[in-house]
């Protein structure tokens, strides 16, 4: 096992690192960086096919479920079709208002979790179109799904899901721009900004892996806590929720995340002196708001910690501590923004001595119901 490990204390972390690699193997071949168009060989479905969806519905468990959340955020702005996100478990049994017409997006890194195959069945026997996005070739959601789109993340150990977050979102950003371009939704100068910002993110998830000494120091701090917030508007809301679901998973420590304009309806009364609040901002329309409800969490004495991009010189000022992301695009900054939430996660779990790779009570494929 140490072998297989290449140096490092844990598979979580390895694969943490691993992540700039991933993502450059999620896009190879996938891009035509000439035309700057998205190339998505694999998807059978035709311009005909595309035209008829008139919903969309993405439904997993875990972390690919959060992976789900910015995908409706991404395909409702590129495809402008709407988009529901269940978690599978409540997915199957809900009788959801699936048609020929809709196209369902089953994501699971393992594609073998029980619940998001049942989900998977279930819409095929109503009549949709299921594409999956998955890790592993073969699996059941591959072999049951009309279309695949393979994320490239190699294989994944850690039970906390790391590296197939990214490149689920990486699949995400492809399939948008793809269906975006076949219905006419995305602009081509709006392509091309989106496929430059795809290019430049395994360098830039280098660029933050960099602060691991910087993070790690935050990570004694945080291991000392019992509760934390993490809040956030738009996309940074869905990372909020994967960084939350972390440093539960494997620390222990209790962890919410929040919309932050929701706070003021009821969560607010838990924030005192010294409650950690992390708070991302990297969303430019909502910014402003953002901001203001970090001053709300401020006047009642939170522990702030933000994660904002390089070019912000304000944000700093405002909290005790800031971890930078190089600049990108508002739309693709999950895939940045999420890296000090794992690495976070894992250097508190590690100051608390957790079984980091195997935590108490999961699995990493949960195959029975
Ligand atoms: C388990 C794992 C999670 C994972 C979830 C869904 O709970 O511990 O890390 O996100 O299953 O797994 P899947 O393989 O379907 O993505």
């Amino acid at each position: 096992e140490a072998a297989e490990k290449g140096g490092y204390d844990h598979f979580m972390i390895k694969e943490i690192c691993e992540q700039p690699k991933a993502i450059r193997d999620t896009l190879k071949g996938r891009l035509d960086l000439e035309k700057k168009k998205v190339v998505l060989k694999e998807i059978g479905l035709d311009k005909e096919a595309i035209e008829r969806i008139d919903r969309i519905f993405i439904t997993a468990c875990g972390t690919a479920y959060h992976a789900g959340l910015v995908g409706k955020y991404v395909i409702e702005r590129m495809v402008q079709i709407p988009v529901e996100v269940d978690i599978a478990s409540e997915f199957r049994y809900r009788d959801p208002l699936i048609t020929e017409n809709s196209l369902v997006i089953v994501i699971s890194q393992s594609g073998e979790t029980a619940d998001t195959l049942a989900a998977l069945r279930m819409a095929q026997k109503k009549g949709a179109r299921v594409l999956a996005i998955t890790n592993v070739v073969g699996s059941s959601v591959a072999r049951e799904a009309d279309d695949v789109i393979y994320t490239w993340a190699g294989p994944e150990i850690a039970v906390a899901s790391t590296k197939a977050y990214v490149t689920q979102l990486i699949a995400i950003y492809l399939l948008s721009c793809y269906l975006g371009q076949l219905r006419g939704t995305v602009s081509g100068e709006q392509l091309e900004e989106i496929i430059e910002a795809l290019v430049r993110l395994p360098g830039q998830a280098e660029a933050v892996l960099k602060q691991q000494t910087q993070i790690r120091e935050m990570a004694r701090r945080w291991a000392k806590w019992e509760d934390a917030f993490f809040i956030g508007r738009s996309l940074d809301y869905a990372v909020a929720m994967e960084g939350q679901l972390k440093l539960k998973e494997i620390s222990y420590i209790h962890a919410e995340a929040y919309a932050a304009g929701e706070l003021k309806h009821g969560t607010l009364a838990l924030i005192v002196e010294g409650v950690p609040v992390i708070v991302l901002a990297t969303q430019k329309e909502v910014y402003e708001k953002t901001i203001s409800n970090l001053q709300e969490v401020k006047a009642r004495g939170a522990y702030i910690t933000a994660v904002a991009f390089e070019s912000d010189q304000e944000i700093g000022k405002l909290v005790e501590e800031t971890i930078y992301i190089p600049d990108t695009i508002s739309l693709v900054a999950p895939v940045l923004t999420v890296i000090p939430l794992q690495l976070l996660a894992y250097y508190a779990a590690v100051e608390r001595g957790s079984d980091v790779d195997k935590p108490r009570n999961l699995a990493k494929s949960v195959t029975v119901e």
